[in-house]
């Protein structure tokens, strides 16, 4: 059994980030896992304290400890601050996203057999931010595709592909329209997929991947797209398993990683006590394979999944009418029988 202490950055978020992130710190300190939380700022929650959404002192404490918890934090939609999501994931580039979809024992969806994992791009597309006023009816917004990010994020999807068993990368662009920007994030898969002769390749249009996923999910494995269509499609197929609530998500640098849930600051639920933490909770668990804590990981999971699979006190997303502290204590109850 592992003794090792691990000093983590949290950013407990707003929203419903501060009430989920108590649940999921309460069952990975039954597991008995120890872990140094240094809790920092960001968002709009810093910017009231220290008048920075993005204080120093955070992004030196993940310098130093170069493995984050992440709860949702809130972007002003339309106006105000850049989203300091996007900030953090290009401070660190945090170049790849990686957002698995499967199916869980206990929660009905319309298919069964749900096994896909997204790959996005974290780093560029129309969230580099470049926007421009050309005058009062007319912006230019810029979608920056690069061929050195391009052809990082395809070579991670192969390799995340064979690491895991997987048989086929697919590539999701709108080419045929977009084709210098999504024609060279083509291109680049085709080349990286040259170096990977035992997966199997596959092009498909964005449009037609999301009439494919909402018929037919179970004919994809992994796929690789640009940003803004990963974080599009990664919602639908959080849909396809569950919903927002359950969906994990982990983003992944040469020399740092931000564990998050695929959800955000969830504002219409805030303070109702109902918040699922399974979304949080399944992202620490790919925080704690990341660390190579596979037992207590399995363990966390196994535990989680009961409580699923019994379905006796689940959050009201999931159909039942337990809070969200009451199911974190069934979680907690279960760790000793799993
Ligand atoms: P949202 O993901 O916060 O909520 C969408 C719907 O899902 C809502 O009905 C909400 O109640 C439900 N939901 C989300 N998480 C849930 C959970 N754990 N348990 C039960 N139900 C849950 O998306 P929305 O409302 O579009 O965005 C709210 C804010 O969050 C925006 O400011 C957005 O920019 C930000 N956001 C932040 C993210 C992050 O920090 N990584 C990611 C996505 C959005």
């Amino acid at each position: 059994m592992s003794s090792a202490v691990y000093n983590i950055t949290l950013l407990e978020g707003d929203g419903i980030g501060p009430e989920i992130v108590k649940n999921v710190l309460a069952i990975l300190s039954a597991s008995g896992l120890k872990i140094n939380w240094d809790r920092c700022l960001a968002g709009a929650v810093a910017y009231e304290k220290i008048g920075n959404v993005l204080p120093k002192e955070t992004i030196k404490s993940i310098e130093k400890n170069k493995i984050v918890l992440k709860a949702p934090i809130t972007t002003p939609v339309g106006y105000g601050f850049s989203s300091v999501n996007v900030q953090l994931r290009r401070h660190f580039n945090l170049f790849s996203n990686i957002r698995p979809s499967k199916n869980i024992e206990g929660i009905k969806t319309p298919f069964n057999n749900v096994d896909l994992v997204i790959i996005r791009e974290n780093t560029e597309d129309v969230y580099a931010g470049l926007e421009e006023k050309i005058d009062e009816n007319t912006i230019h917004g810029i979608k920056l595709i690069t061929r050195s990010a391009s052809e990082r994020i395809c070579d991670f999807a192969f390799k995340y592909a064979l690491n895991n068993n997987r048989r086929e990368v697919c590539v999701a662009t709108k080419a045929n329209i977009s084709k210098l920007a999504d024609g060279m994030f083509l291109n680049c898969f085709r080349e990286v997929a040259k170096n990977y002769p035992q997966i199997k390749k596959r092009e498909i249009l964005i449009d037609n991947l999301c009439m494919q996923l909402v018929q037919n999910p179970s004919q994809f494995d992994v796929l690789v797209m640009p940003n803004l269509y990963g974080d599009i499609v990664s919602d639908l197929c959080a849909g396809l398993i569950g919903g927002l609530g359950v969906a994990q998500s982990a983003n992944i640098g040469e020399n740092c990683a931000i564990f998050e849930a695929v959800h955000g600051s969830a504002p219409d639920i805030k303070g109702l006590g109902i918040a699922n933490p399974t979304g949080l909770l399944r992202s620490a668990i790919l925080m704690l394979e990341y660390i190579s804590e596979n037992e207590k990981a399995k363990k966390i999971e196994n535990a989680l999944y009961l409580v699923l699979k019994e379905g006796k006190t689940l959050t009201k997303d999931l159909g039942g009418n337990s809070s969200a502290d009451e199911f974190t204590k069934e979680i907690i109850n279960k760790l000793s029988i799993v």
